[in-house]
């Protein structure tokens, strides 16, 4: 492999870190429901993998199998180059090192913002009360929501909900940070400042998988896009390519229509 770094901003090839999240030949079904067909990924270290596909294709599914909210029956997945754990502590310290932001944002209501990026550090991580704290209020701050720490979440915008839902998988300090259509439930004013938190988390090195319509996120952040459709990989490049040349009928179809609607 080579030592070669390369910077999201290059928009090269993938980062040449090692591999971090591997799926092996995953297979799931609903009942008689294909709905993940031997999926083989691999994600690298630092990389940014942007997930897109029609409805019902699988990209859900497919993110909520890499923290375990769903078994799989059969194949292998693995996190920094452990399976993933069936149930307990492991299973908890797993869903900590895997950040995970919704399309709602899944916020305690009856507690406040600051409560809300507390919780997981003091109770699965066992930090303590005030060094939560402080890392709290500098990751809201990061995300640029530090002035409405004492607020319930209801009285935050939807764009300040997922900005705090983001800073809250942060404070796990999370190995891979999975998105899935963060932006879908927001207004569109609210859409880039939840999109400008991402993009900084991607050139601070994070590894991201993102499932969302944003093309111009994906454009500019990913350092692949793997379009999903019926359950599997149908295909997968560098944005660039991707969006100026899809090999595959699917692909070509799925872009004229969220391109040209
Ligand atoms: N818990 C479930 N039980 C049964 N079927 C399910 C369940 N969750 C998802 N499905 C089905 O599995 C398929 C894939 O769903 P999934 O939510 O992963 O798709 P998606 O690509 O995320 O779609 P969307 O773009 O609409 O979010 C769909 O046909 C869906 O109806
Ligand atoms: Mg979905």
């Amino acid at each position: 492999m080579s030592e070669v770094s390369v910077t999201k901003s290059d928009k090269g090839p993938a980062p040449a870190g090692d591999p971090l999240v591997v799926l092996d030949n995953v297979n799931k079904h609903f009942g008689a429901l294909h709905v993940l067909q031997d999926i083989d990924l691999t994600i690298r270290r630092g990389e940014v993998v942007v997930v897109i596909g029609p409805s019902g294709s699988g990209k859900s599914t497919l993110c909520r199998t890499i923290n375990r909210l769903e078994t799989v029956d059969s194949g292998s997945i693995a996190i920094d180059g452990k399976p993933l754990p069936q149930e307990g502590r492991e299973l908890a310290r797993l869903r900590a090192d895997v950040g995970m932001v919704f399309q709602s944002f899944n916020l305690f209501a009856h507690k406040t913002v600051l409560e809300n990026v507390m919780l997981g550090q003091t109770k699965v991580r066992r930090t303590e009360k005030k060094a939560a704290e402080e890392k709290a209020r500098a990751l809201l701050d990061r995300v640029g929501v530090g002035t409405q720490a004492d607020k319930y979440p209801a009285q935050l915008s939807g764009g300040q909900q997922q900005r705090v839902a983001i800073a809250r998988a942060l404070a796990m300090d999370p190995k891979v940070m999975l998105f899935d259509e963060p932006t879908s439930a927001l207004d569109p004013e609210m859409i880039n400042e939840v999109l400008e938190v991402m993009q900084q988390l991607a050139r601070d090195g994070m590894t991201m998988v993102v499932v969302t319509h944003e093309m111009g996120f994906a454009r500019s952040a990913a350092n692949r896009v793997v379009f999903m459709a019926d359950g599997r990989i149908v295909e997968e490049a560098e944005p660039n390519q991707f969006f100026n040349n899809p090999r595959s009928d699917r692909a070509k179809d799925f872009l004229s229509k969220i391109l040209h609607h």
